[in-house]
């Protein structure tokens, strides 16, 4: 019998099975693609720590985060990321990711927004994916299991017990049930639902989040989706915070600065948009800097515009525009990473630790992902030792039948302008600048998509590697996502980070609290609760 199930393989899900491995569990990871395929190589910058206490101070990381998330997080989940931040970042040194160096051997660290502290480790520009790549070398060498290419259907869930999961394997078409003591969600955020305007790749649509949904898990702060300020004008790639943390200038069409470069995201991503609204470029100037520097610190980004925008950088500026790239709410869980069904956790991106509340600050969401991860792997492992495992008569059959019904359905309608719809509509309505007539034109158009849903089925039938089947059950599942945001952005009448609203235009104390949605006799529940 499985201890630990882990669903999902960045670097939330590679630290969760690392840790449960070393605490003597018998740990599988499944994951819908492969694990160095994660959104975690999106996470360039670097990874913040307090490692050497000149000017800094944890106290100080602490404060940043807690004030990044206007009050919208537990101190004490802040004060356990920001505590355990140095032996994260020196076991990760220690097995093997390549941290830029001093000439006196301390780790590099550089300034990131919403801080003036010179605190974020990196390596390059490319800290995310050194992370994910040195996590799993280090899974490989420990010989830990892995599934690729299943997509989650659903969770094993009865009683509010969490036995395992439900999947498709793309690679057969088969459906398994894999059976497990505790299951970890590690599967990613939903930023990806925005796939017009997304630094985020396709598959990152919070397939996880809805299935914790469904099985009855509590979910929170779902309106937060934070807006990268800088990516690629043309087609939203992510152009790396380091850039700025490097000395690169955000200029006007006239060559001017017009914002403190290191201000928070959800800050200068609406400055930006503001501009671009009045139909006004934005451009990242870095010809400053010259090419040694660029070549050094952020060669990553500058291959990126080269590459995608035709732009050399040492000479010319780059336009960028802000695009969704994070997203805060997810699955409402503890400090101990347990959410509100028994033996089902969750790290990572999908779940909402009550950190990063309306906005998170860069270089955040790594430390994130291996503090917790860690946390994650280690109390489902303890957990699972203590569970004496009933045989679970959960039958497939409900996720069979629903499988070959998407087979039968009549195909009249073309699932990839559906997508297509929602994700332009859901950047127009949902983005930076919310009012309560863009909310209820969302909702309005989700309700015509559900109307019409009967009528979208799959041209493609073969039963091997069917990508037109899954694009279909993640389109199920943004439909369903797009619905929680607006209904949670509708009832959020403020303005607080990453959630601006026309409307309302200040933070309104009254709402200091977190958004929550329950699914309950097929029915969402919205509502807020204290976060004490
Ligand atoms: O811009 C970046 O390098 C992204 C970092 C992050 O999201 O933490």
């Amino acid at each position: 019998m499985l201890d630990v199930l882990i669903i999902g393989s960045g670097g939330a899900g590679l630290s969760a099975a690392l840790s449960a491995k070393k605490n003597s569990s018998n740990v599988l990871v499944v994951s819908k693609t492969y694990p160095t395929h994660s959104q975690t190589v999106q996470a360039q910058g670097g990874i913040n720590g307090v490692l050497y206490e000149a000017d800094d101070s944890v106290e100080t990381h602490i404060n940043d985060t807690y004030k990044a998330s206007y009050n919208l997080s537990k101190k004490e989940n802040i004060e356990y990321l920001c505590k355990n931040a140095k032996d994260t970042i020196l076991w990760l040194d220690s097995i093997g990711v390549p941290f830029n160096r001093e000439e006196n051997a301390h780790i590099s660290q550089r300034k990131f927004g919403g801080t003036k502290q010179i605190r974020t480790c990196y390596s390059s520009d490319y800290t995310g994916l050194k992370i994910v790549h040195t996590l799993f070398d280090q899974c490989i060498k420990e010989e830990i299991e892995f599934k690729n290419e299943y997509f989650l259907l659903e969770l094993i869930v009865e009683n509010n017990i969490c036995s395992g999961a439900v999947f498709i394997d793309i690679k057969s078409g088969n459906i398994e049930k894999i059976l497990a003591k505790t299951t970890i969600l590690a599967t990613g955020g939903y930023a990806g639902i925005y796939s017009n305007n997304t630094t985020n790749s396709y598959s990152n649509n919070g397939d996880g989040i809805v299935a914790a949904l469904k099985a009855g898990a509590k979910l929170s702060n779902m309106e937060f989706v934070q807006f990268h300020p800088t990516t690629l004008a043309t087609n939203s790639i992510l152009i790396s915070e380091s850039a700025r943390g490097e000395g690169a200038y955000l200029v006007d069409e006239n060559g001017n600065r017009f914002i403190d470069e290191l201000s928070t995201r959800d800050e200068i991503s609406k400055a930006i948009y503001e501009k671009n609204m009045k139909n006004e470029k934005v451009y990242l100037d870095f010809r400053h800097l010259g090419l040694e520097k660029i070549n050094k610190l952020i060669p990553q980004e500058r291959k990126l515009a080269l590459e995608f925008s035709n732009v050399k950088i040492e000479n010319e500026l780059l336009e960028i525009k802000p695009s969704a790239h994070y997203t805060m709410g997810g699955i409402s869980v503890d400090i101990d990473c347990q959410s509100s069904i028994s033996n089902l956790f969750a790290c990572g991106e999908c779940a909402d630790a009550s950190i990063h509340g309306a906005n998170r600050l860069g270089g955040n969401s790594l430390l994130e992902i291996t503090v917790f991860g860690q946390k994650a792997g280690l109390n489902a492992s303890d957990k699972a030792k203590n569970i004496v495992f009933d045989e679970v008569k959960f039958d497939i059959n409900d996720s069979m039948n629903y499988i070959s019904t998407i087979y039968d359905k009549e195909n009249s309608t073309n699932l990839y302008l559906i997508k297509d719809n929602l994700s332009t509509n859901l950047f127009k309505n949902l983005g930076l600048f919310r009012d309560e007539e863009k909310i209820d034109e969302m909702i309005f158009l989700v309700e015509e998509i559900e109307k019409e849903f009967p009528k979208i089925g799959i041209s493609d039938k073969s039963k091997v590697y069917n990508k037109n089947l899954i694009d279909y059950l993640e389109l199920k599942n943004s439909i369903e996502l797009s619905k929680i945001i607006s209904l949670c952005a509708k009832q959020r009448k403020e303005s607080r980070g990453s959630h601006y609203r026309s409307d309302y235009q200040m933070l309104d104390d009254n709402y200091s609290k977190s958004s929550f949605v329950e699914y309950k006799e097929s029915q969402y529940t919205i509502g807020f609760e204290d976060l004490i």
